[in-house]
C-alpha cells in the first residue's frame, strides 16, 4: 500500500507541477497581453484626447476640459481621466476621482522629465488602477499631462480565474491518477501478484498447483517464466526427495529376500544357513509308476521355503515320501525346488518303527495335545520316547555332518519334534549358534508338567543360544516352566535363562508369510468363481473358504456348526451361501485323527442333509491334499475365509488368504486362540467355542459394507506385507548373532 501511495503522491506531484508551471507562465503571458492591450488602449484614447485637449489647454477653459474629462471618464473599464498642469495641479479631473487625486500622481512627472508618455499600476483610493500618462504641449512647450485612469482589478480577477482553473484541474487530475493508478495497482500488481503468492503457497503446502494459475501479463511473463521453471524443477526434487524418502522407508521397513539374502550374507559371512524340520519342503510320492512332487501343508514349509528360496543354504528333514529314496544322490540329497533349485534338502531317513514312536507317537500324541490343550488327553509311553530321542539324535547327526569344516555355523531347528537336538549339537558343536523355533503353543508349567520327561526336554531345548515362539505369551509360559522345573538362573530383565554356564535367550518372533507383489496381470476372479461352482456343482452366491490339515486343533467341527446355525438363524442364505473346506489328511495313522477325520466328514454330511436341495449344498468339504495354486483361487474369490482354531501356535491360513486379496475383497474370521488375532486386529475375532457368535460373524462378513470391507483388508494386507516371513527370518538371525557366548553374567551356575 505504501507503494501505491507513494506512486499516486509522486504521480500527483507531477502532474500539479506541471500545471503550475504552466499556469504560471500562462499568467504571466496573459498578465503581459493585457497590460499591452490597456497601454494600447489607453494611448489609443489618450492621443485620441490629446488633439481636443490641447487646444483647450492653450485657451485655458477648464469647464470645456472638464466637461471632456467626465464625458470620458465613463467609458468601460476607463475609471476617469484627468487633465493636470505643468506644475501638477489638477485643471480638469472626473469627479469619481478628484478626491483621491487632488494634484498630479508621480508617474505624471517622470513622464514631463522624460518628456514620452509613461503608464504603471498602482494603488489609487485603495483600487489596484492602470495610469496612463501622456505630456501635452501647448505651442511645442510642455503645458501639462493628461492621466487616464483604468481598471485593472479585471486583469487580477482573470489572471485568478486562470489560477483557479488550474487548481480544479489539477485537483481532477489527482482524484483521477489516484484511482487509476490504484486501479491498475490492483489489476495490474497486486492481483496477479496476490495470485502468484497464492500459487506459491499451494506449491509450497504440496499441492500441486495448476500452472494455468501463474499471472502471465507483460511485466510477469519473465518472472512467470522462471517461477514455473522453478517450480518443475522443485517438483522434480520434491518428487525425487520423496521417492527417495519412501524407498529408505520401504528398505528400512520392508523384508524382501534379496534384503534377506543379503543380510544373512552379512551376518552369516558366507555361511550356509542350516534348517532342520521334520517336514520336509518338496516330497516325491508314486503316482503309478511316476514319482510327484507335492509340496506338503503346513506352516513350517509355507514359512520357510520362501526364505530358503531367497538365501540359499540347507534344509535336513524326514524323508517321508514314498518315492524320496529313488530321488537323492549319493549324500541323500537332492536340489529343490524342483523345477528352479535354489537350496539343497537333505533327507535323513527313519525306520517305520522311528516314525511310529517319534512322529506318531511322543511328537504327536505326546507333545502336540500336551501343547494345544485341545481336550485330547496326551499319551506319554516309554517307547515313543526313546524313539523320540534315536530319532533327534539321528537328525543332529546328519547336521553335525553337514556342519563339518563350517566354522560357528548358524542353525535353525523346528519345532516340537527336536526339543533334545539342540543339546546335542552344542555339546559336539559348541560353536554353533542354534535357535529353536517353536512353532506350536507353550502351555503353563502346570499342563506340561504332566510330561515324564520334561525335565530331558528343556534342558535339551536349552542348549539352544535362542528359543523363539510367535507369541510373548508362549515365552511367559515357557519361562515359568523352566523354573519350575530346572535349576538354573532366570534372568527376566533380559528373558533368558542361563544353565550350566550357557545363556538362552527366550523371544517372540511372530511368523509370516512371504506375501507376494501384485502379479502384473491380475487375474480373472469371476472365471476362477466360475470355475470352481462348476468344479464343485453348486450354486451360490457367497463363498466362503478354510484351509487346514484335518486337525483337532483347527476347530473344524465347531465351524461347520456355526455355519449350520448360521443358516438356521438367517434362513435368507439357505441356497446362497456355501461354505468350502479343503481339508488335507494328516497323522491319519494317529487313531485320534482317523476318527477326526470320519467325524469332520460326518458333521458335514449331516449339516449338508438338513439343508439338501437341489443344487445347493452348505458345505463343500475337500479332503484331499491341494498344492497352493489349487488353493490360490479359493483365497481370491470367497467372501469369507475362517480360521477357528481352539488353539494354534501362528497360523498361516489367515495370512495367506489376506495375501492373496489384492482387490480388497473379502473378510477374515479368526479365532482368539490362534497367535495371529495378536497382529490381525481387523479380522472379525471369534471364539471358536461360542457357536452363536460366530455364526453372526458369518452374518456380518457376509453383510458388511464395501467401505468397511475395503479399510480392514487394506490395514491386513499392510500388517502382513509389513511383517512378512522375511522380516521373521532378519530379525530371528539378527538376534542369533548378536548373542555373544562369553557374555554371561557374574555368579552363573557353572
Ligand atoms: O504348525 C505345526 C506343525 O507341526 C508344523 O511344524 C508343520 O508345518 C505342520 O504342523 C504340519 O504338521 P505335519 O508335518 O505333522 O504334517
Amino acid at each position: 500500500m505504501r507503494i501505491t501511495f507513494r506512486l499516486i503522491i509522486s504521480l500527483a506531484v507531477v502532474v500539479a507541477s506541471v500545471a503550475l508551471g504552466s499556469s504560471f507562465i500562462q499568467v504571466r503571458l496573459e498578465r503581459a497581453k493585457q497590460q499591452e492591450e490597456l497601454e494600447r488602449r489607453s494611448r489609443l484614447l489618450a492621443e485620441s484626447l490629446q488633439e481636443t485637449i490641447e487646444p483647450l489647454l492653450a485657451k485655458g477653459t477648464s469647464k470645456q476640459l472638464t466637461r471632456l474629462v467626465e464625458r470620458f471618464g465613463n467609458r468601460e473599464r476607463l475609471a476617469g481621466a484627468a487633465v493636470f498642469d505643468a506644475e501638477g495641479k489638477a485643471l480638469a479631473i472626473t469627479a469619481s476621482l478628484s478626491g483621491l487625486v487632488p494634484t498630479a500622481p508621480k508617474l505624471a512627472e517622470e513622464a514631463l522629465k522624460q518628456g514620452k508618455d509613461a503608464s504603471r499600476f498602482d494603488r489609487v483610493g485603495g483600487h489596484r488602477l492602470h495610469l496612463y500618462v501622456l505630456p501635452l504641449s501647448v505651442e511645442s512647450r510642455t503645458a501639462g499631462t493628461l492621466v487616464l485612469f483604468h481598471e485593472a482589478a479585471y486583469i487580477d480577477e482573470l489572471l485568478s480565474a486562470i489560477w483557479r482553473r488550474t487548481f480544479g484541474r489539477v485537483l481532477v487530475q489527482v482524484i483521477l491518477i489516484a484511482l487509476v493508478t490504484l486501479l491498475v495497482v490492483r489489476w495490474s500488481l497486486v492481483g496477479p501478484i496476490a495470485q502468484m503468492a497464492e500459487w506459491m503457497k499451494l506449491l509450497r503446502a504440496g499441492e500441486a498447483p495448476n500452472s494455468a494459475g501463474i499471472p502471465r501479463g507483460d511485466i510477469f511473463a519473465p518472472i512467470a517464466k522462471e517461477v514455473t521453471t522453478f517450480a518443475k524443477h522443485l517438483s522434480v526434487a520434491k518428487t525425487a526427495a520423496e521417492e527417495e524418502a519412501r524407498l529408505r522407508q520401504a528398505s528400512e521397513s520392508l523384508w524382501t529376500p534379496d534384503r534377506l539374502k543379503e543380510h544373512v550374507r552379512a551376518k552369516l559371512q558366507g555361511k550356509p544357513l542350516v534348517i532342520i524340520s521334520n517336514r520336509e519342503p518338496y516330497m516325491h510320492r508314486y503316482k503309478g509308476r511316476e514319482a510327484q512332487v507335492i509340496v506338503p501343508a503346513g506352516g513350517v514349509v509355507t514359512a520357510l521355503d520362501p526364505l530358503m528360496r531367497a538365501c540359499g543354504g540347507l534344509w535336513i528333514a524326514h524323508g517321508a515320501g514314498d518315492a524320496d529314496w529313488d530321488n537323492v544322490d549319493g549324500h541323500s540329497r537332492v536340489r529343490v525346488p524342483p523345477e528352479d533349485p535354489r537350496y539343497t534338502l537333505r533327507r535323513v531317513a527313519l525306520t517305520k518303527e522311528e516314525e511310529e514312536g517319534y512322529y506318531y507317537g511322543f511328537a504327536n500324541e505326546g507333545l502336540w495335545p500336551l501343547c494345544h490343550i485341545a481336550h485330547v488327553r496326551p499319551e506319554f509311553r516309554p517307547e515313543d520316547w526313546a524313539h523320540y530321542q534315536r530319532a533327534n539324535q539321528k537328525f543332529a547327526d546328519a547336521a553335525l555332518e553337514e556342519l563339518q569344516g563350517i566354522d560357528s555355523p548358524c542353525l535353525l531347528v523346528q519345532d516340537y519334534h527336536f526339543a533334545l537336538l539342540p543339546r546335542m549339537i552344542k555339546e559336539k558343536r559348541p560353536d554353533a549358534r542354534i535357535v529353536l523355533f517353536w512353532h506350536i503353543p507353550w502351555p503353563n508349567p502346570e499342563a506340561f508338567g504332566i510330561c515324564p520327561w520334561q525335565r530331558e526336554l528343556l534342558y535339551g531345548m536349552l542348549g539352544a543360544d535362542l528359543v523363539g515362539f510367535h507369541t510373548q505369551y508362549h515365552c511367559n509360559n515357557f519361562l515359568e516352566t523352566v523354573d519350575r522345573t530346572l535349576e538354573c538362573r532366570i534372568d527376566r530383565e533380559r528373558f533368558s535363562v542361563i544353565k550350566e554356564g550357557h545363556l538362552t535367550s527366550v523371544k517372540p518372533f511372530p511368523i509370516s508369510v512371504s506375501f507376494p507383489e501384485p502379479a502384473a496381470k491380475a487375474p480373472d476372479t469371476d472365471k476362477e468363481r466360475a470355475a470352481i461352482l462348476k468344479g464343485l456343482r453348486v450354486k451360490a452366491e457367497f463363498l466362503g473358504v478354510g484351509v487346514e490339515r484335518i486337525d483337532y486343533t483347527k476347530g473344524l467341527l465347531e465351524r461347520f456348526r456355526a455355519i449350520e446355525r448360521f443358516l438356521d438363524k438367517y434362513p435368507r442364505y439357505k441356497g446362497r451361501f456355501t461354505f468350502v473346506q479343503i481339508g488335507a489328511p494328516s497323522r491319519t495313522h494317529i487313531k485320534r485323527y482317523h476318527d477326526f477325520l470320519a467325524e469332520v466328514e460326518a458333521e458335514g454330511e449331516r449339516i449338508n442333509w438338513k439343508f439338501k436341495a437341489n443344487d445347493w449344498r452348505p458345505i463343500v468339504f475337500l479332503s484331499e491334499h491341494h498344492d497352493h495354486d489349487e488353493i490360490a483361487p479359493y483365497y481370491r474369490t470367497a467372501e469369507l475365509c475362517m480360521v477357528t482354531s481352539l488353539s494354534d501356535g501362528m497360523n498361516l491360513v489367515g495370512k495367506e488368504f489376506i495375501a492373496a486379496r489384492e482387490d480388497l475383497g473379502g473378510a477374515l474370521i479368526l479365532s482368539q486362540f490362534a497367535g495371529a488375532s495378536r497382529e490381525l486386529r481387523d479380522a472379525l475375532i471369534v471364539n471358536p467355542y461360542d457357536i452363536d457368535r460366530m455364526a453372526d460373524a458369518i452374518l456380518y462378513a457376509l453383510e458388511m459394507g464395501t467401505d468397511e470391507r475395503k479399510a480392514r483388508m487394506q490395514r491386513l494386507r499392510e500388517t502382513v506385507r509389513e511383517n512378512n516371513v522375511y522380516r521373521w527370518a532378519g530379525t530371528l538371525i539378527t538376534e542369533l548373532t548378536q548373542i555373544r557366548f562369553e557374555d554371561l553374567p557374574a555368579g552363573t551356575l557353572a
